[in-house]
């Protein structure tokens, strides 16, 4: 029998990335509030339930009931429910899916079940405010456990991305609040930022013009981009942005990190002006754990083996790597693969450890030695799961994430640029 990362964390904690994993999320995140990557725009769900207050009876459960419950909720609520889960859930809940994918794939899915009244989003913060945006107004979206978070959204806030804007114009001459094409046509600058983000800061894309990129769409929207500006201010993720802009050829030295506590990101003005893609300087801590010595040792231990990363890795690891792309193209390259093959990869663990247990006659491992599920896509506890169905059965629908019209509205400009900018 395969063990669900869930099971293995529970049997050896001292394995992974931090032993607090082995806790519940309720015991693991008592604070109570949003988790990270919420919007500061959005507001706080009324009736919000914090981790902490989930009701005891979900708390105590037995896993095999909370199964059952599950089970017989989404009966009872049929066409009315469509759960959507991102490929880095745990197992417990992923069983439960109506729909797997990366988030491209789920914001689009978000769109595919309009008779659909509830969406109850197995993600994180971030994924469900999109598809709030995107889902029609009379559907409602429920994130389980509100500090499903994502920390790398956080990374970036409104308030010091719009700083930087202004800062930024200033060097190009620019009104920040207005920017101007120049003789040819071309702006200055456009913002780009990552689907892991806020919907503030997706607004404040859709208002200077600027668009939103997913792992498995950024060359196209880069492209995109640089249709339209000589350069991008790309955010929050420095990873996903370099790895990207550099396999289309800009050059290193173009592509200056933006670190927000330091007066013009740390840069020059000629740095600036000689600029392609600013970065800013945020990361993912599960994939900035993956490093060239891993890959270079799972290639000694397995001759022949074929490394596949997420493009949120560092470049020297995205380099060494054979390919790179998003959960879905990892998905995809093992599916392509032949019996026998061995592929190391470099992305969360629950999508590793699945992918080896369905495709058993190829030996498919994480190049990351220790157990490190992403720590907020773990919150999402079957036990929150089972409490916001049964809940919706007695009609109420708590934990609803509802994005003003203020901010939805230009969010929304941004994210329909990528769905036009990217095939369907
Ligand atoms: P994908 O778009 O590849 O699913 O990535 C989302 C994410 O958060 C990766 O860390
Ligand atoms: Fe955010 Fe990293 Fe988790 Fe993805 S894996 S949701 S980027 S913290």
């Amino acid at each position: 029998m395969t063990l669900s990362v869930n099971d293995r964390i529970q049997l050896t904690p001292a394995k992974t990335c931090s032993p607090s994993l082995a806790a519940d999320p309720w015991k693991f995140d008592p604070v109570p509030g949003y988790g990270p990557g919420s919007s500061q725009a959005d507001p706080v769900p009324e009736p919000a339930v914090h981790p902490g207050q989930l009701p005891a009876a979900y708390r105590q459960m037995p896993e095999d009931e909370l199964h059952r419950r599950i089970l017989a909720a989404k009966a009872q609520l049929g066409d009315e429910l469509v759960i959507l889960g991102h490929f880095y859930q745990r197992d417990e809940v992923v069983q439960h899916a109506d729909f797997l994918g990366d988030s491209f794939q789920l914001a689009k899915a978000a769109l595919s079940r309009p008779e659909a009244r509830s969406i109850v989003f197995c993600g994180v913060h971030f994924m469900a405010e999109t598809a709030d945006i995107l889902s029609r107004g009379d559907q409602r979206v429920i994130l389980p456990n509100l500090a499903a978070g994502c920390s790398m959204a956080d990374m970036a806030d409104e308030d010091s991305v719009e700083s930087a804007w202004e800062e930024i114009c200033e060097v190009y001459g620019a009104d920040p609040q207005n920017v101007r094409p120049g003789a040819d046509g071309k702006l200055p600058v456009l913002p780009v930022t990552y689907m892991n983000s806020s919907a503030a800061l997706k607004a404040f894309c859709g208002r200077h013009g600027g668009i939103v990129c997913t792992s498995s769409n950024a060359e196209a929207v880069l492209e995109w981009a640089f249709e339209r500006a000589h350069r991008v201010l790309f955010f929050p993720d420095q990873h996903l942005g370099r790895n990207t802009a550099k396999a289309m050829g800009v050059p290193l030295e173009q592509m200056p990190i933006w670190n927000p506590r330091r007066p013009l990101g740390g840069n020059t003005e000629q740095q600036l002006v000689e600029a392609r893609v600013l970065l800013w300087h945020g990361f993912c801590s599960v994939h900035r754990r993956f490093t060239v010595a891993q890959i270079d040792q799972a290639r000694a231990e397995h001759p022949g083996c074929r490394v596949i990363v997420h493009p949120e890795c560092p470049m020297p690891v995205v380099d060494a790597a054979d390919a790179a792309g998003s959960t879905d193209a990892i998905r995809k390259y093992v599916a392509a693969s032949s019996p026998g093959e061995v592929i190391a990869i470099g992305t969360e663990i629950n999508l590793v450890n699945r992918l080896a247990a369905e495709y058993p006659d190829r030996t498919i491992f994480c190049l990351d030695p220790v157990i490190c599920p992403c720590s907020t896509m773990y919150r999402i506890h079957p036990g929150y799961l089972a409490w916001v169905l049964d809940e919706l059965v007695e009609g109420r629908a708590p934990n609803q994430i509802t994005v003003n019209a203020e901010v939805a509205e230009p969010a929304r400009v941004a994210l329909d640029r990528m769905l036009a900018a990217v095939p369907k």
